[in-house]
């Protein structure tokens, strides 16, 4: 005979950092008398940063970063905890979503976890009353974290936010690990074709551009990389990438994959010079990386071949084939998951302790983006390391001084 399973119990089983700070945080609840809104992608490991707030303590209110990607039997699972409020159900509009968002603020949360910034931007803008009363916040995502840094230019930002996407325990595992395995992953499960000897076209060589890349390659992918930074154009080609602009990628790519955090990276003289039967697939934040206004403009008619996917017919008879309706891939197909649960661990990891650390130790903050101190980043290493029961090395009394030591006396060339 079966058991009936929680829908977290995979998710929990493959985040032991989360599951430490459960264990060490779980009697004292430091957090206790704080409600944490949280917005993210509504999947089991999402549930597992949520209960682990739960475990310290917080009220937890929650809500989809994305409308598209939440799993229904998570926020049920999750909703039926005391003390933790759902603001979200499978299937929403982007109506829905937005209304949500607004009636999770209404609750006063008294600190903000965010993926894009969408709950920060919109207590600002309309819940000011609400704003004023917020601790601090965490943000998620490199698209995020740029309208953070908008909102802190344009001296509106009412309280201090950790730039969560900015440490290194998120942006090497997360991004380019966490992103190119899933985005691929879920690329070839929805179009249930091949990746290796196709020409995969990836716009953006930033972190999460760079793991597609190289992962696309290590299956056997012949890559193409697009790029407006010079540096970045340059590393893409050390690495062994072709690099061209987009007009000449149009032309040549059979799989074209975007990642900029940027707008109208692929448009309509790019879709103009596209081949019959081109895949075109988003994996960055919001979905105005591909041109989708554009493409149905210049379509006769539109089709779904196949679930997560819509042919544009061409009046000219080329079919150009849009996955997930150009929303994050990883996230929001019929099949998708997001990420590999371990890479999460490590990443809801850096967004628990940027709430620990805003909300028990560093009150005194004025309002801004701060970069998470490397105390914590090396803490989450660490907890990481043991998880995996890997052991390192540590540096011995010789090393600290020889490390400290401008003059390096004693060497000799
Ligand atoms: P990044 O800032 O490291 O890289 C973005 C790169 O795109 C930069 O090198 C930039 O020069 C380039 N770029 C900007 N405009 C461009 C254009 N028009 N054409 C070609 N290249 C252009 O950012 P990162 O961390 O790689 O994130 C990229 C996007 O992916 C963001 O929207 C981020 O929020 C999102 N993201 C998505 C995840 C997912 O699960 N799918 C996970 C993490 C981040």
């Amino acid at each position: 005979m079966s058991q009936e399973t929680d829908p977290l119990t995979w998710a929990r089983d493959y985040c032991p950092i989360l599951r430490s700070f459960q264990a060490e945080y779980g009697d004292d609840e430091p957090l206790a008398g704080h409600t944490v809104a949280v917005a993210t992608h509504l999947e089991a490991k999402s549930g597992i940063l949520i209960e682990t707030l739960h475990e310290a303590g917080a009220d937890v209110l929650f809500a989809p970063s994305e409308p598209q990607s939440t799993h229904g039997d998570v926020v049920d699972a999750l909703d039926a905890i005391d003390g933790v409020t759902a603001f979200a159900w499978e299937g929403m509009s982007d109506e829905e979503f937005d209304a949500q968002q607004h009636e999770l603020l209404e609750n006063e949360p008294d600190f903000i976890l965010d993926d894009g910034c969408e709950l920060i931007s919109k207590a600002h803008a309309d819940h000011s009353d609400v704003a004023v009363d917020v601790i601090g916040g965490g943000e998620q995502t490199t698209a995020g974290i740029t309208r953070v840094e908008a909102m802190e230019e344009e001296g509106v930002l009412q309280f201090p936010v950790y730039t969560v996407n900015d440490t290194p325990m998120k942006h090497f595992f997360d991004n380019v690990h966490g992103t190119g395995e899933s985005a691929l992953t879920n690329i070839a499960i929805t179009s249930n074709t091949i990746i290796s000897g196709k020409d995969v076209v990836v716009a953006g060589y930033g972190y999460c551009g760079r793991g597609i890349a190289r992962k696309a390659r290590g299956m056997g992918a012949q890559t193409i990389v697009t790029e407006v930074d010079p540096r970045k154009a340059l590393e893409a080609h050390m690495d062994g990438h072709r690099v061209m602009s987009m007009t000449e990628a149009a032309a040549v790519g059979d799989l074209f994959i975007t990642t900029t955090g940027n707008r109208d990276v692929i448009r309509k003289e790019h879709f103009e010079a596209m081949t019959n039967g081109v895949q075109l697939a988003n994996a960055g934040h919001f979905d105005v990386e591909i041109d989708v206004d554009a493409l149905e403009s210049l379509a006769s008619d539109t089709s779904t071949p196949k679930e997560g996917v819509t042919r544009y017919h061409m009046p000219d008879g080329r079919d150009i084939n849009l996955l997930a309706d150009g929303r994050l891939v990883n996230l929001t197909g019929p099949y998708s998951q997001g990420h590999p649960a371990e890479v999460i661990d490590t990443t809801h990891s850096m967004m628990f302790v940027a709430a620990y650390d805003l909300i028990v130790e560093n009150r005194d903050l004025t309002p801004g983006a701060y970069a998470i101190p490397d105390r914590l980043d090396r803490e989450v290493a660490e907890r990481k390391l043991e998880t995996l029961d890997v052991t390192i090395d540590e540096m011995i009394e010789s090393q600290r001084e020889y490390a400290t030591d401008w003059r390096h006396e004693g060497s000799s060339f």
